[in-house]
């Protein structure tokens, strides 16, 4: 039976990692999610068996339940609610390695069966897994907007968060170097310690930074389920873990490097407010502004022959990517080639473009990551940009001064005609000026993106 439970983790294994490879491209995207569902069975199965005798209805239980769970979510919630989403499932699995140590820590004889080995795993696995857990469920209160997304800050907070990280090193050397036969008060204090460090860590970062931190914990998951792995002897858990470990700290550095900010300014630079809309700050003066009307700008697009959209966080806030696929399948009828430029970090969460335009049936082939989009800009007719603002800046390669500076940006403003749809003059994200809407060929269409959008497409049907 061993055998064949080993068999069934190593498919399980190959199909999650085959599936995470097919999440390469959107064409093949949904496939590997269902190999990797089909692997997760397959492990759920191998796990019951495993288990065998007494053991499995609690296990069956718990998969019920689990499964249910998040059959709900994903047929609930919102698509710009992923990244609390995310946060929450991410802490629910640092929370699990965690009490898997607890549990196997309170039910050894004291000393009996922990040798170095399971010593160490132990004690790492209930220290990450219990940072990554208070730091996710704090991540989640920020996003969810039940506390404020503000960076929360005051005087001698490193001072503070070292001594914690001291005290849970401390500890558990102290748990390693007794093969865990220590106080009744130990254990339970490192735990608590943890759970302080990561909800300390995670206070003084804004709520729009959170994607990033989220990717980091999610590393520290998979980093704290894979040392689980070692303490329990499941080589299923020790591949997952470092699978999981590993994409989440590309990821998180994949993000800190297109916004150009080194990772420790992420989670010690308290940058960024709750998620922009800040009155923009900069160069202090009234901007100077073209706005214009749905109607000037239908005629701009129905006779232009490349149009690039540019979607930005302001498309996910008005839901307008379907409206968005119904404006470019008219500018197409009348013939318009039509483009869409991808910023790596557009949006609040990593891939948030190509997930919304994926679900408004946009085709793949149109959509063109920053490196090949920037060479287009110069021969479109219009860049149409919705609700897109950081992303587009040309401060970013001009104004050394500017907190963006260095951010790789999309080259909009190299169009012949750019027309900029959001809702007001407030700045974005990073919460300052755009020079771009300052310049010649730009106009503003000034609304909500659907709403513009719509009226465009109206438009453009009546031209
Ligand atoms: P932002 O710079 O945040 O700008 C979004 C713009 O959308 C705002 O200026 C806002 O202006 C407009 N807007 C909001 N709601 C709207 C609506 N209903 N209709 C029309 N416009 C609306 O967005 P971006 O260009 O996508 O850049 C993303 C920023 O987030 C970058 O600074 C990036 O570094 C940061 N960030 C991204 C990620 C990931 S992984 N994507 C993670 C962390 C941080 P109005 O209020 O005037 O409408």
């Amino acid at each position: 039976m061993s055998v064949a439970v080993d068999f069934a983790d190593l498919v399980a294994i190959a199909l999650f990692i085959y599936g995470l490879h097919e999440l390469n491209s959107p064409a093949t995207a949904r496939r590997g999610n269902r190999l990797a569902m089909g692997g997760m069975a397959i492990a759920l199965v191998g796990i019951i068996v495993q288990t065998g005798g007494t053991g499995w209805p609690s296990v069956v239980i718990g998969i019920a339940i689990g499964g249910l769970v998040g059959i709900y979510a994903a047929l609930k919630v919102k698509m710009t609610a992923m990244p609390q989403m995310v946060a929450l499932y991410n802490g629910a699995g640092g929370g699990a390695a965690a009490l898997i140590s607890t549990v196997r820590y309170f039910t050894a004889a004291p000393g009996a069966n922990i040798d170095a080995i399971v010593a160490v795993s132990l004690v790492l696995s209930a220290i990450i897994g219990a940072i990554s857990f208070s730091g996710s469920i704090i991540a989640f209160l920020k996003l969810q907007e039940v506390m404020t997304g503000r960076p929360i800050t005051y005087p001698g907070q490193q001072i503070v968060n070292g001594v914690v990280l001291i005290a849970i090193l401390g500890l558990g050397v102290w748990f390693v170097a007794t093969l865990g036969i220590l106080p009744d008060w130990a254990f339970p204090l490192l735990l608590l310690a943890a759970l302080l460090l990561g909800v300390f860590f995670t206070l003084p970062i804004g709520g729009a930074d959170m994607p990033v931190v989220i990717s980091l914990l999610n590393s520290f998951t998979g980093v704290a389920v894979a040392i689980t792995g070692f303490e329990i002897n499941s080589t299923l858990l020790i591949i997952c873990g470092a699978l999981v470990g590993a994409s989440g700290t590309i990821l998180t550095v994949a993000m800190s490097r297109a916004m150009n900010r080194p990772l420790t300014n992420v989670l010690f630079g308290a940058f960024g407010s709750a998620g922009g809309s800040e009155p923009a700050a900069g160069t202090g003066g009234p901007q100077q502004i073209r706005a214009t009307s749905a109607d000037d700008v239908a005629v701009m697009l129905a006779y232009a022959s490349k149009v690039i959209f540019v979607p930005g966080y302001g498309m996910a806030v008005a839901q307008a990517q379907h409206s968005v696929k119904a404006l470019a399948d008219q500018l197409e009828k009348r013939g318009v080639k039509v483009l869409y430029a991808i910023h790596p970090v557009a949006g609040r969460m990593p891939g948030h473009m190509n997930v919304l335009l994926a679900e408004a049936n946009v085709p793949y082939n149109q959509l063109l990551d920053m490196e090949d989009v920037n060479s287009e800009f110069p021969t479109a007719d219009v860049a149409l940009v919705i609700g897109a603002n950081d992303v587009t800046n040309p401060a970013a390669r001009t104004v050394a001064s500017s907190p963006i500076y260095g951010m790789p940006i999309l080259d909009v403003d190299k169009a012949n005609n750019v027309v900029v749809l959001k809702r007001s003059m407030r700045s974005g994200f990073a919460g300052i000026e755009n020079p771009l809407y300052e310049l010649p060929n730009t106009s503003m269409l000034f609304g909500d993106a659907k709403a513009s959008v719509d009226a465009l497409t109206a438009a453009v049907k009546a031209v």
